[in-house]
């Protein structure tokens, strides 16, 4: 029997929905709207697009975005007046700094020159700290989408075994200590995979819940999952047919659970989480 597929755009919905009452509420006590600044340096194509949904998302439940444009061969310094003007902007309630940046900035040091408390990608050292130890402020949009394509699913997450695939620090490290916090929304036994991962296929057939966050298209084949395992496709690879996740998918959905589509399934959550994160961002700064 096929998969369920979980469809990341219906939820995303469902969450802007109520997401922008609460940006109503916001708006009759404060007198004012949640601002996010979205800073783009360059031109890359992709960049462009992921800024552009995410300032249509602001649009359609009520929060003002700001675009702040710097060119290609922009130094580190101009990036770093740039946020520093933005830290200081009562105005602004989030910042984003679309990654990637170009060769000649280090993004370690954008990342934490900005305000923690503007900091709604989740991204400053202070936030991952508190992530870390159980009191996170924001909390990092991928992660917390797949965390809520779980939970809206219905799917369980406490005592569950979790296999991620991929250990970066926007997805797969923050989600680690996400879905194993001690918490609400936490309690699975996680294993953290990579590519010096010995006999990855073995490890990823005992996943119940099984996230592919690696970058390479159509990586996790059917052999490579339990039958009725949940799959979370992170992967969004640009190619020639279009957009593709790292799972197999058509091969996968005949043995999986459930599983996430590409595009459709955790893209829209991501986003989501952002303007879930400015409006926090907006409350903690108007109080
Ligand atoms: N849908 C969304 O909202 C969203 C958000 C963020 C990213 N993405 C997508 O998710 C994918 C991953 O991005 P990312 O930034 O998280 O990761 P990344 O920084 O590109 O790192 C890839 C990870 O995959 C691991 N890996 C690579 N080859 C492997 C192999 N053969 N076996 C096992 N592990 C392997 C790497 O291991 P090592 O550490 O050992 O090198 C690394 O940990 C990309 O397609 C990206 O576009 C999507």
């Amino acid at each position: 029997m096929s998969a369920t597929i979980l469809d990341g755009k219906a939820l995303a919905k469902q969450i802007q929905n109520e997401l922008a009452e609460s940006v109503i509420e916001f708006l009759q006590n404060n007198g004012a709207m949640p601002c996010l600044a979205a800073v783009l340096v360059g031109e890359d194509p992709a960049s462009e697009v992921y800024v552009r949904n995410k300032r249509r998302a602001c649009e359609r439940v009520g929060i003002e975005s700001q675009l702040h444009r710097l060119p290609m061969d922009a130094s580190e310094d101009d990036l770093l007046k740039l946020i520093s003007k933005l830290n200081k902007d009562l105005e602004v309630h989030g910042i984003l700094v679309q990654l990637p940046l170009p060769p000649q900035i280090t993004p370690r040091r954008i990342l934490q020159a900005i305000n923690p408390a503007k900091d709604v990608d989740g991204f400053h050292p202070e936030n991952v700290g508190l992530l870390v130890q159980g009191y996170p402020r924001f909390l990092p949009c991928t992660p917390h989408g797949i965390q809520q394509i779980l939970i809206r699913s219905g799917i369980e997450i406490a005592g569950a075994r979790v296999v991620i695939v991929g250990r970066s620090d926007i997805v797969g490290k923050p989600l680690a200590i996400l879905l194993s916090a001690k918490a609400d929304g936490g309690n699975a036994t996680v294993t953290l995979c990579h590519s010096r991962t010995r006999n990855l296929p073995e490890v990823t057939r005992q996943a119940d819940i099984l996230v592919a966050a690696i970058g390479q298209a159509q990586f996790i084949t059917a052999d490579m999952v339990k039958p009725g395992a949940c799959v979370i496709d992170v992967g969004m690879n640009r190619m020639a047919s279009g957009l593709v996740g790292d799972v197999d998918f058509n091969a996968v959905r005949e043995i999986a659970g459930c599983i996430t589509p590409v595009p459709g399934g955790v893209g829209p959550l991501t986003v989501t989480m952002l303007l879930c994160n400015t409006l926090a961002a907006a409350k903690q700064l108007e109080t």
